[in-house]
Parts: structure tokens; sequence; C-alpha cells
């Protein structure tokens, strides 16, 4: 066979594999398979570029990044839903259209409220050509590249007989799952957990970064079907007909032809949509048949032919026994209600936060109070009220602690803060602990043959006060009772092998507070070696794009501490990486010093991230929006007409990328 043919034969299989994968849910290949057929696609592909197609399954992780996403007029204003909250006012809706359509007898579709970001996409002759965010309904962002790497949205369509063009329009979401893991990755970086999957989903889809995109495995249901002509003149067989072209679309969509029907489909998902495997906050009725749809028409804000019914936030009442206090790694103090354990929304509650003081206070919280617990869009259980009604007089109110529970020091609460702190940060078990769980995780020293439990013995057995001692420690010591050698071994083996890890990733794992791991990072490329970072002025610190005065003040004050220094000098005696490697380092010039620059477009020769490292390794600074500072831009293919305008009124020279990597030869 040809290899023409057999790259247009790959990526119809490919395609195929991907639609059975994650909208069928029906694998018919492993992943081996797939990967293999994946790596022969990539392979000829790369050998014939001539025969590039940007909706080949391989560009799922496109690199067509621009700085900012163009913005497009929608062609069917996306509009929202009315929203009701019990029964009554679904019948009042009901009885509303009854009458809007004179007596005529009508359907209702039932189908689930998906709780993420909606999203309209554009398909031309069955290829996928635009994804558009609602934006303000009348406008939204070009998401197109963000949206090629969910899987669950075909590149090219699986089915036949779909229209030359047409919108269909659904929700992305980010399944519990993935989310799960998102959140508990961070708080192991110490990063602000996202609070429910749709604010996940929201700040992933609009990343500039489409492999960041594609790692956060979204999920898309689609459950409306625009254009011109559509198969039928239903809402509900459109949709089916959709699905066969391809499409994943809203589960356990049913037509009720009275409102009991309507009734039993909101009191079946109220219960069900727990076990479903992303968030939903509601129903959606819309009356079926697109003809009375148009008859029914519009408000100025949403369709008359559909409402939103929404799940109450299921909220139960318990009384708090006790407020315990947690120390994080920072030293930083959380209340903790501890209540009477109780069923709320699938699962058992006996815990919840307390934030601060100034939470406690709000409610004027007493010891054996009855509390109000919900479950809402966020996955935490919160305390929203008290039942005051049921205090009684002897009940106590609640005091802030003055001393940490662990270490007993006097605790200070910093300007600005809502929290307490424990300032005993060298002598603090939690804040040690936390310290060298921080270190070892993946994303810093990736020390993956230890964990928070044996961080913990280690700790009881007085192997390790700090990260330093980590490298100290030896197989006898670990051994103790001389009935794990083999482990111990493996052990020091991967501690020691961590001096590999490269000078960014170092720097994150120290652990400074609010250097997370993109500070981490732009620090390192910044100042290249330790030496010179702890050496910085505040105003050299807050010179680097995206470290401002809170992560300078924080690099400042870390480095004037004597027993960080002290663990600096043993972790660089160790052999740890205290700069930037040759890699790195190599090419790094002053070409571009006290250069701003701005990044626009679409690359060829390098990703826009390749060049906001080129930019930063020869001295210049990679900025995100034109200002009359701006010294040039950089600027690719497709930059978006509003960023030319600019530009062109503030007179800033565009330079392509073959002229920029002259100026760096
Ligand atoms: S239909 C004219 N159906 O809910 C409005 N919307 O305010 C057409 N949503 O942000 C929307 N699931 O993204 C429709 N099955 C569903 C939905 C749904 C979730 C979202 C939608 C919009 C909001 C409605």
């Amino acid at each position: 066979m040809e290899e023409k043919e057999r790259i247009l034969q790959l990526r119809k299989l490919l395609h195929l594999y991907n639609y059975q994968y994650y909208v069928l849910n029906q694998p018919s290949v492993s992943d081996r398979d797939f990967d293999g057929l994946m790596h022969e696609l990539q392979d000829l592909e790369a050998q014939h570029p001539e025969l590039f197609d940007k909706n080949s399954p391989s560009q799922r992780v496109g690199s067509d990044l621009t700085t900012g996403f163009t913005q497009v007029v929608h062609k069917y204003p996306m509009l929202s839903l009315a929203n009701t909250y019990n029964e009554q006012d679904v019948a009042g809706w009901y009885e509303s259209v009854r009458k809007d359509l004179a007596g005529e007898p009508f359907e209702v579709c039932c189908e689930l409220k998906y709780d993420g970001l909606s999203i309209s996409l554009t398909y031309v002759d069955g290829q996928l050509v635009r994804g558009v965010t609602r934006g303000d309904g009348v406008q939204g962002d070009d998401v197109t590249a963000n949206v090629r790497t969910i899987r669950a949205i075909p590149l090219v369509l699986p089915g036949t007989g779909y229209p030359k063009e047409f919108e269909i329009r659904g929700e992305i979401l980010m399944p519990w799952q993935v989310f799960e893991r998102l959140n508990a990755e961070r708080e192991a970086a110490e990063e602000p957990l996202f609070a429910n999957p749709r604010n996940a989903a929201s700040g992933t889809l609009k990343s500039l970064d489409p492999q960041l995109v594609a790692n956060r495995q979204l999920d898309a249901y689609l459950y409306s079907l625009l254009g011109e002509d559509l198969p039928t003149e239903k809402h509900y067989e459109n949709l089916q007909e959709a699905h066969k072209w391809g499409f994943k679309i809203s589960e356990g969509m049913r037509k009720a032809s009275t409102l009991q029907e309507i009734y039993d489909f909101i009191n079946r998902w109220d219960e069900a949509r727990h076990q479903l495997p992303v968030a939903t906050d509601g129903i959606v009725l819309k009356v079926n048949s697109l003809r009375q749809q148009r008859a029914l028409g519009f408000t100025a804000k949403s369709p008359r032919w559909a409402i939103a019914y929404k799940f109450k936030a299921e909220r139960v009442c318990t009384r708090l026994d006790e407020v315990t206090y947690q120390v994080g790694r920072t030293g930083a103090v959380t209340p903790v209600a501890n209540m009477q354990p109780v069923q709320l929304a699938g699962t058992t509650v006996k815990r919840a936060t307390l934030n601060n003081e100034d939470f406690i206070r709000s409610f004027d919280l007493h010891l054996g109070d009855y509390v109000y617990v919900e479950k809402g869009g966020e996955i935490i259980p919160k305390i929203v009220g008290v039942d005051v009604s049921r205090r009684t007089p002897d009940l106590q109110p609640i005091h802030f602690i003055t001393h940490c529970p662990e270490c007993g020091a006097s605790l200070v609460r910093y300007e600005g803060e809502a929290a307490y702190y424990c300032p005993n940060d060298a002598g603090c078990p939690p804040q040690i602990k936390g310290r060298i769980e921080h270190f070892i995780a993946r994303k810093a020293m990736n020390i993956d043959s230890i964990g928070p439990e044996t961080v913990d013995d280690y700790f009881r057995r007085g192997l390790i006060r700090n990260i330093a001692d980590l490298y100290t420690i030896d197989v006898q010591q670990i051994n103790g009772d001389g009935s794990r050698e083999k482990s111990a071994r493996k052990i020091v083996n991967s501690i020691r092998a961590s001096v590999e890890v490269p000078f960014e990733r170092v720097l994150f794992a120290l652990g400074i507070r609010f250097v997370g791991e993109t500070s981490a990072k732009l620090l390192a490329r910044h100042f290249k070696t330790l030496d010179a970072l702890m050496v910085a002025s505040i105003a050299d610190l807050m010179e680097v794009e995206g470290v401002g005065e809170v992560i300078a003040e924080s690099v400042i004050r870390y480095f004037h501490n004597e027993e960080n220094l002290q663990i600096i000098e043993r972790l660089r005696s160790y052999g740890l990486q205290m700069s930037l490697n040759a890699d790195q380092l190599q090419g790094s010039t002053d070409k571009l010093a006290g250069k701003s620059i701005v990044i626009s477009g679409v690359f060829e020769r390098h990703s826009r991230d390749e060049y906001k490292a080129m930019i930063e390794l020869n001295g210049g600074k990679n900025v995100g929006s034109i200002s009359s500072k701006t010294s040039f831009i950089l600027a690719g293919a497709n930059m978006g007409p509003s960023k030319l305008q600019k530009a062109e009124k503030l007179g800033i020279a565009l330079v392509d990328e073959e002229t920029f990597l002259r100026m760096l030869e």
C-alpha cells in the first residue's frame, strides 16, 4: 500500500478507536495496539509533511498556541436558562407552555444539566473547524486548540448523514476522578485548590497550554444541535442522530408527555446523579418540537421553550462536638469541626473545616451547637448555619486557641491574614514533616520510595529533622531491627539518585513559601544559580515576570534564615543541583537584555514555550500584553486583529520567527 493511503487509513482507524473508547465507552483494541498504530501514523506523517492535517488523530495535542484567544461572534447567541427550584415552579412553566401553544399537544425532552462550561462546536464536511466558549453569550473565545485535545469530541465524524455545516453545543466537564487527583496534586504542591470540577474545567480550557489541557482529561456531553438542514424537526431525535454521527450526548434523555413523567425523571436523577462520573446540578426541560420552540420564542435572556430545575444542595443538621486544630507545613492553623456523624449526599460526614477565627465568629459558634452542613457544588461539606433555637444556656462560645496544639508555641496572626500561624517552624513537628513530605513529592525531588508514613516513622525515630538529613540516613539506620534491608537499600538509593533532579525542581522542593512549581521555574531560569538567587534584592526578584512582592519578600525571608542557609550548604555538599545544567545554560547570552517581548500568533520552528525560554535565556523578558514599554512582538501567523491594531497604534515592531532566530545567532 502506498504510504499516503496508509496514512489516511490509519487516521480513519484511530478516529474510530478513539470514538469507541471515549464516546461509546467500548474499546475494541488494546491500548498497546492503539499506541502502536499511533506511532506508525506519527512516523509516516513525519516523512510526509505535505500531508499534514490539523484534524489528524496525531494532532490531539497541537502546538498552535496564541498569547490570547481570538474572539468569535456566535452565529446564534448562547443564552442561558431560567432556573426553577421546586415542582411548583416546574408546573408553572409547563402550564405557561400549554397556554402559549393554545392547547396543542406537546412533548418535553428531559435531560441532565451538566455542571461545567458551555462550548459551541462548528463542523464543516464532518470536520471540527472551531470550538468557542460562551463568553458573554454574544461572543466567546476561540479555544479550538484546546478543544482538539478532548477525546470525547470527534475531530472527524466517524458516522455518516450529517449536514454539510452545523453547530453543536454542549458542556465541557472535568470528571470527578480527574478533579480529585488534580486537587490532591495541588494540595501536595501547596497550590490553591479548585473549589469544584466546573472551576477546574474552566481554568483548564482557558489555559494557553494545550499540553496541559490534554493532561487534564476533560470530557464533553453535547445537548443542542443547530443549523440550517437538521435531520428532523425534533430536538430529541436530532440528538439521537448526532449520537450516531459520533457525539457523546446527555445521558438518560427521556421524552415526557405529562407533568408526572417530568417529576419522575427529576426524582430518579436527584438520587442517581451521584453515580455519574461528572458533576450535574439539575435537570433541563425542553419542548421537543423545534416548530413549537420557534412559536414559543425567547424572553430577553432565555428561551420560553426550556427551563432548568436545579437540584437542592443537600443539607443536614448535626451536633458540633469538638473543635480540633490542624497545623500545616507553613504553620497555618486551621480549625476543624468534629460533628456527630451524619449521612449527606452518599457519604458520611463528620468533619468540616471552620476555616479561621473570623468564620467561627461570624456564626457565633458554641460548642454543642446544632449546625447545618451542606454539600452543594463544592465537594467539601460546609457549615452554612446554626440552629440557634436548639442552643441551650449551658453552651460555651468557641474561642480560638492561643498556643500551637503540636508544639505549644504562642500563635501569631500577621496583618492582613485571616489565619493564625505557629511561628516555631524549626521545632514544630507537622511543619518539619510537612516540609520533608513536600521535598520528596513527585513534582519536587520525586523520591517515591518513601511516603508520609515513612517520613513520620523516621521523624519519630529521630533519623530526620530536616530535608538535608535524608541524605545522611544509611541502610543500617533504616533497617533497625534487621528485617527490611532490601527496602532500606532501595530507599537510600532513590534518595541518592535524586541528586540528579534539575535545579528548578530543587528550588521548588526547598518549600519557600509562595514559591510554587511555576515561580521556581521562573526564578531558576532567570537567576540560573542558587548563589545568584540568594543575593538578589527585592527589586531584582520582582524583575522576573510572574514574581510579585509576596513571592519576592518570601524568598528574601527564606535566605535570611540561618538554619535554611545551613541546610542549603549541606544539600550542596551532598551534590544536589544548585544551578541550571549545561544544556539549559547553553546559549545563555544577554543579547536581549532589557528587552520586553510579547509573543503572539502561531509558530512553525519552535513552540511558544521554547521561544519564551529562549527570550529568558538571552536575558530578555517575556511579557503578556502589548504596552508602550514593549520592545518588539515576536509575531507568528494568525496574530489576533486587536493585537495587530494595538501594535500599530503604539508603533511596536513585529519580528517574525526567522528574524528572531537570526538575532540570537
Ligand atoms: S440547553 C438556550 N441543555 O446550563 C439555552 N444547557 O443556563 C440552551 N447546560 O450554561 C441550553 N446542561 O451550558 C442545555 N442539557 C443541557 C445542559 C445545559 C448544562 C448549561 C448550559 C448553560 C446553562 C444554562
